[in-house]
């Protein structure tokens, strides 16, 4: 897909709060209502307001609308606003919209529009260069959550972070399950020992000449969750590929902001593994020490992320000096979906300034995060008679925090206030169309954490 100025085949138009309607179609202008009108070369979309996330939404359905016709060139008049964050939204859609996962159908999806074709003097040409730098990062990361798991295994995912790397100049190191053991990574290490498909803990480094702030992300990458001899019931496993998002998209972050050259140090940590069953699988009962010291008791095979985690955020700890943030994604509890539905990511921390940030910095990119905050109450529900903590709540309520609580336990209190965790079990993958996103892996999260990195 290309951007020029001039004009196109058939022309578009986004309409605000019904101040055009076409009662002769039905068209009433409102939000979400999608009009094409191939004979007159017209297509419009209605949007109730101005922001980002109905901008997205607008562009990507006129991309959609079209697939159906021959089209190879759509004329659109970009917002008149100074806003960048609106005009980016805007010109992402377009990418976004295009988007299709259909590496594993016979027959492959139609991309009729090749041409974007703007018609307005002013020039976007940064503008549109950030879009697509952002949006491509999304498509990517959306192609590496939606592929099957026999493909993307935890050493596929780590040739794919070094293919990354490559392409990017960035640093990559890949440690594999030997390492990992060796080196006292027992909670990582333990979740993946069943499967056939050994872990791999992936350390990508974004190092610009002079950085103004140092950031670590460290993403969940369950390249598979069976649920482990704890073992999902079948409806609950099946997109359990999705289990790898907080990974993927810590790997998308790094891309954007590599391939944007802000003048940040970025660590992306990604903790893969497959959670399997087995002869050698690791056990309710079992007690299993983090990197850090800390005893663990089992009682649940399935929170098998906080274990990965845990180890990861030890070993970025341990390994990367004088942070100034460090972020976890993941998609850690179907208690986070229960609470905020599918659309929300929680997030969870001791920084409430970093938190109220990402909730602005959210709503002008188009996603939505809420603050879940943690209280005295709840340490007592992770408390172990036989090892440090548990790795599961002793209530069946609050799942989402207690987690998020768990993971705190493996943040060392120099860092506490530098930490915010990312719960993305909704957002990250949801099998039907929402907003600008297709059915399966959306890319949340990256173009709100792109801006907000670039603000602090
Ligand atoms: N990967 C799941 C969480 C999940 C559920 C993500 C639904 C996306 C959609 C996680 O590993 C898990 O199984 N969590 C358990 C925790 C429980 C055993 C304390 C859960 O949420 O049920
Ligand atoms: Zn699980
Ligand atoms: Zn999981």
């Amino acid at each position: 897909m290309e951007f020029i100025k001039g004009k196109g085949q058939i022309k578009a138009e986004i309409v605000v709060n019904g101040k055009k309607k076409f009662e002769e179609y039905g068209f009433e202008g409102k939000d979400g209502e999608v009009l094409v009108l191939p004979e007159k070369k017209r297509i419009y979309v209605g949007i109730d307001k101005i922001d980002s996330e109905n901008l997205k939404i607008a562009t990507a359905s006129i991309i959609k609308a079209l697939k159906k016709y021959k089209f190879e060139s759509v004329e659109v008049t970009p917002p008149n606003t100074k806003n960048k964050d609106l005009l980016i939204s805007f010109f992402e859609g377009f990418i976004l919209g295009d988007y299709e996962f259909d590496k594993y159908k016979t027959t492959k999806a139609k991309h009729p529009i090749k041409v974007i074709a703007i018609n307005s003097k002013r020039d976007f040409d940064k503008i549109i260069q950030e879009a697509k730098v952002r949006a491509n990062a999304i498509n990517f990361v959306r192609d590496i959550i939606n592929s099957i798991p026999d493909e993307i295994t935890p050493k596929r995912l780590a040739s794919i972070a070094e293919e990354v790397a490559k392409e990017n100049k960035l640093k990559c190191k890949v440690y594999d399950e030997k390492y990992l053991y060796k080196n006292g990574y027992h909670a990582f290490y333990s979740v993946g020992k069943a499967s056939n498909n050994p872990p791999r803990l992936i350390h990508l480094t974004y190092k610009p000449k002079k950085p103004k702030r140092k950031i670590v992300l460290v993403g969940k990458g369950l390249c598979y969750d069976s649920g482990g001899l704890s073992l999902k019931p079948s409806e609950f496993m099946v997109t359990m590929k999705s289990d790898k998002s907080g990974a993927v998209t810590v790997l998308g972050i790094i891309k954007a902001i590599s391939e944007l050259g802000l003048d940040i140090e970025v660590h992306a940590i990604l903790g893969a593994a497959e959670n399997m069953i087995g002869g050698n699988a690791y056990k309710p009962d079992d007690v299993l020490k983090a990197k850090n010291g800390k005893t663990i008791e089992v009682r649940n095979t399935d929170a098998e992320g906080r274990l990965v985690l845990a180890d990861c955020l030890c070993y970025a700890q341990e390994n990367i000096k004088d942070f100034d943030y460090i972020m976890d994604f993941a998609t850690l509890t179907g208690a986070c979906v229960v609470g905020l539905g599918e659309y929300t990511a929680g997030i969870m921390g001791f920084n409430t300034d970093t938190i109220q940030k990402v909730i602005e910095v959210g709503e002008k990119r188009g996603e939505h995060f809420a603050y879940l905050p943690f209280n005295k109450y709840l340490p007592k529900l992770l408390k172990s008679n036989v090892a440090d903590i548990c790795n599961i709540s002793s209530t069946r309520y609050g799942g989402a925090l207690t987690a998020g609580l768990f993971l705190s336990e493996f943040i060392e209190k120099e860092n506490k206030d530098k930490w915010t965790h990312f719960d993305i079990a909704g957002p990250a993958f949801v099998e039907k169309e929402w907003g600008c996103n297709p059915y399966g892996a959306s890319g949340f999260g990256v173009d709100t954490i792109v801006t907000l990195l670039k603000s602090l």
